[in-house]
């Protein structure tokens, strides 16, 4: 973005408004609804830079920042809080078998799934996955997404979980436009050659891949998938407590395939957030809100594997928990990257109302991954912004997928 620039809007959405629970006012009442996304009518943004030095109304906007460019819809780019986007191949066959009658979980059991996935990505070269997590991010880009978590976990060894922070670093080099957070997920299932002991596997991330990874500053976060067939609660513990001490900030998996008590360890530790959340109950909410974790919900998940349960978006705001959404892609369980209709599942699935929803694509994904310069419009903030060509804001999440017109402007 050029030196100097003054951007209007007819709606312009800055998320800058309190969280849900301090708000009064009914469910989409319209009132609310504005206020959550900090809605500004006809407003303007002066960036200086590459940061925003000043919003407010277009009418009291200042001189010196050259011709006004106009848009219909303007907000902050849109944050991605959670992907598995660096791996290789392919696990297309899952559909014939899961459609044969077998399940994610029995899938994974029998050494398919995330493990099939670990055996393909370990197999690639260093050229292949960057090249490959490149092109995925530009796609991000693309739909006007500033910034994207990227996760390991495929590489579920000492020097393949380090290769591939590596890689992520490079990917982060080669797009300056995209802020990228890399997170370890070497605790995402017990690789095959540790399955006869596993107190070993975690002792060999405990001892030696984290303190290695915050050495060589891999990555911002840990997390772990701490669920039925994953790794135990006493486990995740271990990892999180010691991943914790060492700096990083936390993240966790729990409550997708059963509910096993991840969500209270998260909150117990002051994890970022806990994610999935599919048989997460109103105990693991209210430790959620006391501890300030958020929810990052995940409807392609549900989706895609057809699950029957989902997670309660309802319950969650009603106990004061902030909640994010993603599209947490990777190549089992969500294998798509399409983050508008992530937004429009929101609602419809999660019922969560276009303003909450758009929310957590921005100030709540950007929180979720400690990034106080994205995901709202102030001053200070990062100049990412994604504009639509739509009559009013509310009709984003009412379009299935890319609205019209949409214009990444990332500078
Ligand atoms: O977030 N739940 C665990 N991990 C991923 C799935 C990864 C995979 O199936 O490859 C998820 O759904
Ligand atoms: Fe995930």
């Amino acid at each position: 973005m050029s030196v100097r620039r003054c951007l209007i809007a007819r709606d312009l959405l800055t998320m800058a408004g309190p969280i849900a629970s301090e708000l009064r006012g009914n469910i989409g009442d319209v009132g609310r609804e504005e206020a959550l996304i900090g809605l500004v009518r006809d407003g303007a943004v002066c960036v200086e830079a590459g940061r925003v030095v000043w919003v407010g109304p277009a009418v009291t906007c200042p001189d010196g920042f050259g011709q006004p460019e106009l848009f219909e819809v303007l907000m902050p780019a849109w944050v991605e809080c959670h992907t598995h986007a660096l791996f290789a191949g392919s696990r297309a066959p899952d559909f014939a078998r899961r459609n044969a009658g077998l399940g994610y979980a029995e899938i994974l059991e029998a050494g398919g799934g995330i493990s099939s996935t670990v055996r393909q990505t370990r197999e690639a070269s260093d050229e292949a996955l960057l090249a490959s997590l490149i092109a995925r991010l530009e796609r991000f880009a693309a739909q006007g997404v500033g910034a994207v978590e990227v996760k390991t976990g495929y590489g579920l060894d000492y020097d393949e979980e380090l290769r591939h922070l590596r890689i992520i670093r490079e990917a982060a080099r080669t797009l300056p436009q995209l802020r990228i957070v890399a997170t370890c997920l070497a605790a995402h299932v017990v690789p095959p050659e540790y399955r006869e002991r596993r107190a070993d596997y975690v002792t060999m991330v405990c001892d030696r891949l984290l303190p290695e990874v915050a050495r060589l500053g891999l990555a911002e976060q840990v997390d772990v998938f701490c669920d039925r067939g994953a790794f135990t609660v006493e486990e995740s513990r271990a990892i999180l407590t010691r991943a914790k001490a060492l700096g990083f900030a936390l993240r966790a998996h729990s409550e997708e395939l059963a509910h096993t008590g991840g969500t209270l360890l998260a909150a117990e530790l002051g994890a970022r957030s806990a994610d999935h959340l599919e048989h997460a109950r109103q105990e693991d909410f209210a430790a959620m809100a006391a501890a300030g974790t958020a929810a990052v919900l995940l409807p392609l998940v549900t989706i895609h594997l057809d699950l029957p349960d989902r997670p309660k978006a309802r319950a969650l705001i009603a106990a004061g928990v902030e909640v994010a959404l993603s599209t947490d892609y990777n190549p089992g369980s969500a294998n798509g990257d399409d983050l508008a209709l992530t937004v429009s599942l929101g609602c419809s699935m999660l019922k969560l109302t276009p303003a909450e929803a758009l929310r957590g694509v921005t100030r709540v994904a950007a929180e979720v991954l400690g990034l106080a310069d994205h995901g709202r419009i102030e001053v200070g903030a990062a100049a990412k912004f994604v504009a639509f060509d739509l009559p009013c804001w509310s009709d984003l999440p009412w379009h299935m997928g890319a609205a019209p017109g949409r214009l990444p402007l990332l500078g």
